[in-house]
């Protein structure tokens, strides 16, 4: 049971909003100079600030727990038997941070055997910390947070993302958002995973949902909708694991609409 391995909590979780602090004020300093960007993909991109502030977090964590796995987006990761996995995407928000979009942020979650216990999403630019521990609810700095009340799809504001394979396979992520833009108020398609997560647990978006993934995307802000009184599964309402691809997270009550959209576009 991970919750008996969750010895010491608070020094977990300070542990996660200090470095998620520290590694935010560096990436709010690097924005706006002139940036080294990488191509991972066609339109995957990696800045020398990924990588900054990745170095930050991942030494932070290893001198505090030496025995601990870490898996993190740039791949400085340190593997070993631990049942502690820290999963951190260090600038969630890249190609929004390249092109000097202000949305973006820092996502640390811990796991004990693959089960997310604490997670932090650390956004500078508005001094915003979401966190949240498993069993003891979900905060923004220091205020308790929950999802939002809207119980009609069509009433819902919505959030989205695009996988980076968008170019060569725009189906289904265009059909679903075709389906989506008719159902509800509204879909902003911001530019981050975690961020998107946060804004549904506390109740600005009413949904989220986004194929294609990785843990790092979406293990700390998942947790965030859950600890909020949202709900997390994938498309098809199966309950959600961060090694699962596809994310629908809600604030509850319009699960089952969404559920019944993708059902209706995978019906044609
Ligand atoms: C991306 C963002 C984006 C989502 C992509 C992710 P990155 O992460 O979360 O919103 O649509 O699928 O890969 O590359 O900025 O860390
Ligand atoms: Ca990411
Ligand atoms: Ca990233």
């Amino acid at each position: 049971m991970p919750g008996s391995l969750l010895t010491d909590t608070e020094s977990f979780i300070e542990t996660a909003i200090t470095v998620a602090r520290e590694s935010g004020q560096l990436l709010k300093e690097i924005f706006g100079r002139k940036r080294e960007v990488y191509f991972k993909g066609e339109i995957d991109l990696v800045t020398d600030a990924d990588l900054r502030a990745e170095e930050l977090i991942v030494k932070t964590i290893h001198a505090r727990y030496p025995e601990h796995t870490i898996v993190s987006e740039e791949k400085r990761s340190r593997t070993g038997l631990s049942p502690y996995k820290w999963i951190i995407d260090p600038l969630d928000g890249t190609t929004n941070y390249a092109h000097g979009f202000p949305w973006f942020c820092v996502s640390i979650a811990l796991a004990i055997h693959d089960e997310p216990v604490l997670g932090t999403v650390y956004h500078p630019l508005l001094n915003q910390l979401f966190w949240a521990r498993k069993g003891a609810g979900a905060y923004l700095n220091e205020e308790p947070i929950c999802v939002s009340a809207t119980s009609k799809l069509r009433y819902s504001l919505l959030a989205t993302g695009f996988p980076y394979n968008i170019h060569t396979e725009p189906e289904p992520a265009v059909s679903r958002f075709k389906k989506f833009l008719t159902h509800s108020r509204g879909i902003r398609r911001a530019g981050s995973a975690a961020l998107d997560l946060c804004y549904v647990a506390c109740g600005c978006f009413d949904g989220f949902w986004e194929a294609n993934l990785k843990p790092w995307d979406t293990a700390a802000g998942a947790l965030m909708v859950q600890e909020a009184g949202g709900l997390v599964t994938d498309f098809q309402d199966r309950p959600f694991a961060p090694a699962m691809p596809e994310i629908l997270a809600s604030n509850g009550h319009i699960h089952g609409q969404m559920v019944a959209v993708f059902q209706e576009e995978r019906a044609g």
